[in-house]
């Protein structure tokens, strides 16, 4: 496709009509199989496992969106991951940002470091800290900017470069930021990752992950995992995150002007502390975030003092739903700690800031009034 600007891109990417019908959307291929047309020799596609039209059309989409050379569907974020560390093998040296999204850390404390791969969790907010974590073994920098849900941003072209120099390739979970508003490859890593299930997705009615590679190598890589451990997302699924993709950069500027004016009223309320959001002034990293982001996007999360104001604060939003999960139309509510952060010991939670009171909210898109109102009335009754 020609170098169209992003909201043509993210309407047509991967979208052409049908070539056996003209229908103008993504037709649903609901076939395990294909007919073969002799021995050895097949019309593209086999065995859905290894392939499928309607996946083809949303890994084709998600590649152009990202600037990649190939993009991955899989059945959630978490089986994109599992699919990005399959490639390492016994011995190997992962360097993780330290705050990671619970479930991220969970796979890798209770089932990679089972296969003998060493994982570190690193401050990845400073370049210097993971340049000295960096082992002869180290084998992938995995980074997630902004963090969940403390918001920490992570340099994706000085630790690139650093990575680089060692011969060590760098990871990002884009899945905060969505394709719309950071591009890491164009940034200098190897491998996007995204949860579809956020943004992607949109609508909160589905599961999926992807990953994203830049290189021919990073394409057979991944195609291979997914027909080896299978963990491939429907041709559903498929077609919904190709849906949401079509509105995503209209739906992420409302997240995005709602987000800023959810942050500046926050950031004056008084029972509100600790609140981080890269597009405040106050973010230590607010200068990192103009460069390297195309926005600030729409999480963020705060501090309201105890496990027992959250829980008072939780029961009496009304717009907000006090749900897990972010990216959605519709905006949420969640206590970090029993929630993404809750598979996380108490310990480990301390040591990364992630308090009893810590709020996380995903600013929707309704009326930006509406949802200052309800937040208004939420801290009054803690
Ligand atoms: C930053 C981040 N990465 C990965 C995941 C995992 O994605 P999924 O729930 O689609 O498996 C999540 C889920 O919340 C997430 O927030």
């Amino acid at each position: 496709m020609p170098q169209y600007k992003y909201d043509t891109l993210a309407v047509h990417a991967g979208q052409h009509p049908d070539p056996l019908t003209g229908a103008v959307n993504v037709p649903l291929y609901l076939s395990s199989t294909f007919e073969l047309t002799g021995v050895g020799t097949d019309r593209g596609w086999d065995y859905s496992r290894a392939g499928n039209p309607t996946r083809d059309r949303l890994e084709s989409a998600l590649a152009q969106l990202e600037g990649g050379q190939s993009g991955h569907a899989f059945t959630s974020g978490m089986a994109a991951i599992a699919a990005l560390v399959a490639q390492l093998r016994a011995g190997d040296h992962i360097i993780c940002s330290k705050d990671v999204y619970g479930g991220t850390a969970r796979l890798f404390n209770q089932v990679v470091r089972h296969y003998g791969i060493d994982i570190e969790y690193v401050n990845t907010d400073s370049v210097d800290a993971v340049a000295a974590a960096i082992r002869p073994n180290t084998r992938l920098v995995h980074l997630e900017t902004p963090s969940n849900p403390l918001m920490v941003l992570s340099d994706i072209t000085a630790i690139s470069k650093v990575a680089h120099a060692k011969g060590i390739e760098v990871s990002v979970d884009n899945t905060f930021m969505s394709p719309v508003l950071q591009s890491p490859l164009a940034l200098g890593a190897d491998i996007v990752m995204h949860s579809t299930t956020k943004y992607l997705n949109g609508h909160s009615d589905g599961i999926g992950g992807a990953l994203i590679g830049s290189t021919p190598e990073h394409k057979e890589r991944f195609c291979f995992i997914q027909k080896a451990a299978g963990g491939i997302m429907s041709p559903f699924e498929c077609y919904l995150v190709l849906r949401g993709i079509r509105t995503m950069p209209l739906r992420i500027r409302q997240h995005e002007e709602n987000g800023r004016a959810v942050a500046d009223f926050l950031s004056k309320h008084p029972k509100v502390s600790k609140l981080h959001y890269p597009g405040l002034q106050t973010h230590p990293q607010h200068e990192l975030a103009q460069r390297q982001q195309k926005g600030f996007g729409s999480m963020m999360s705060f501090d309201i003092g105890s496990r027992e104001n959250a829980a008072r604060f939780l029961a009496a939003i009304k717009i907000f739903l006090n749900a897990e999960s972010l990216g959605g139309v519709e905006s949420l509510a969640s206590h970090s700690a029993t929630t993404t952060h809750g598979s996380v010991s108490a310990e480990e939670r301390a040591e990364m800031g992630i308090t009893e009171g810590r709020i996380r909210l995903s600013i929707g898109i309704e009326d930006k009034e509406d949802l200052i109102a309800d937040l208004n009335q939420a801290l009054a009754a803690v």
